[in-house]
């Protein structure tokens, strides 16, 4: 286990203080006075993580082939998953190093808890103080290191909340499987009560900033070519056998383009495009790549390539789209729109999606009680018995 660390504090992005933030800045996330609750509460973003420095790379895959719920390789998941990770590290160690020696989700995820929780502290009094926390699946802080981190703090009140807008199985099911796998060992007393954000696709915040990013580097196109450069929407695909299991994502990354597609008037052709398959078995396609490869050929060279499903630059974004693809083709009418990083009014988005989690009376959404139709995991149905309901783990 690496060892415990407390968030980083980032200073704030220079556009987070915008009018409306500016007043914020000076307000620390755990200096509420009007607090009705001692302790707080922990706000803890989910996500999977990427590898800070060049030397974390390897534990970084070796975790990540391993899980199952993510990529599932069968009965020998325990031999091929260690294998495969050991293949891949050097490849994956170089693009890390060619995108500037690591992810950069550690620093976006932890501005972005941080801002969040200051907005909160303003607009939520009542759970006053937020404190942020950040868990990543494979990458430090690990979930588990932050778990116990919390516990150590002492945190009686914590929102899980979802860095993956749309809910997959996956990705922020492994997530919650790990969570409550841990509450179950570290908090078998109960000393930390739970909710979660499962899933926010079409929340106005989020649209808005995604909408606003491609509006802004449309207008990077000559006039005479704006209305005609096709919007491809790209999204981590997913294995079919976890689609047809019955994941809620694709349908989700659907919504989410729908709303962004309506919020911009449709005046764009788009198509949803799926990205980062890994291995011989049949993946949800048609894949980015090969989509942009087979517009070009078709004489389409404007494309604007819209990350859809992250909420962070990350190597799929800064290596695979930017690199890969987009210079690659060596087409100047072939771009990509910003992440959402440390966008002031993403970060206002989750704020305000944290206030409205807090405000309500559900430990999560009515979706996240609902298994997949073919799912036969039991973990599955104890983790979602612990976070639908509030169930303690056995
Ligand atoms: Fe979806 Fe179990 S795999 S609920």
């Amino acid at each position: 286990m690496a060892s415990l660390r407390p968030l980083r504090t980032h200073p704030l992005p220079k556009t987070f203080f915008t009018a409306s933030a500016r007043s914020l800045a000076t307000v620390s996330p755990t200096s509420s006075s009007t607090s009705k609750n001692d302790t707080g509460t922990a706000i803890v973003l989910l996500n999977m993580g990427g590898p800070s420095t060049i030397p974390e790379v390897s534990t970084f895959l070796s975790r990540l082939f391993a899980d199952a719920d993510l990529i599932p390789l069968g009965p020998l998941q325990k031999y091929l998953g260690p294998l495969i990770a050991r293949r891949r590290t050097p490849k994956i160690e170089a693009q890390y190093t060619v995108i500037g020696g690591g992810s950069p989700i550690r620093r976006w995820s932890e501005i972005q808890a941080q801002g969040a929780c200051k907005i909160l502290d303003l607009s939520h009094p009542a759970t006053a103080p937020h404190k942020p926390y950040v868990a990543f699946r494979y990458a430090d802080p690990i979930t588990e290191d932050t778990f116990l981190a919390m516990k150590r703090d002492g945190v009686r009140r914590a929102v899980a909340f979802t860095q993956y807008p749309q809910y997959s199985c996956s990705t922020t099911g492994s997530s919650l499987n790990e969570l409550w796998r841990l509450a179950k060992k570290y908090d078998p007393e109960g000393q930390i009560e739970w909710s979660v954000i499962d899933r926010w696709p079409t929340h106005p915040g989020l649209v808005s900033v995604v909408a606003r990013h491609v509006e802004e580097k449309l207008a990077t196109y000559p006039a005479d070519r704006r209305d005609n450069v096709v919007l491809l929407f790209s999204a981590h695909s997913l294995p079919m056998s976890v689609v047809n299991r019955g994941d809620p994502y694709p349908a989700e990354v659907a919504a989410t383009v729908h709303a962004v597609m309506e919020k911009l008037g449709f005046k764009n052709a788009h198509r949803l495009v799926w990205q980062s398959q890994v291995g011989p078995s049949p993946w949800l396609g048609a894949q980015t790549s090969n989509t942009v490869e087979s517009y070009v050929k078709k004489g389409q060279t404007d494309l604007l390539l819209i990350p859809i499903a992250f909420t962070s630059d990350h190597i799929e974004t800064l290596h695979e789209l930017d690199l890969e693809i987009i210079e690659e083709t060596g087409q100047e009418g072939i771009k990509r729109a910003e992440s959402l990083n440390g966008d002031p009014e993403f970060i206002q988005a989750l704020a305000d999606i944290a206030k409205s989690h807090l405000e309500g009376t559900q430990r999560s959404s009515k979706q996240m009680a609902l298994r997949c139709p073919m799912c036969v995991s039991a973990r599955c149905e104890a983790q979602k018995n612990f976070f639908a309901t509030g169930k303690h783990p056995e």
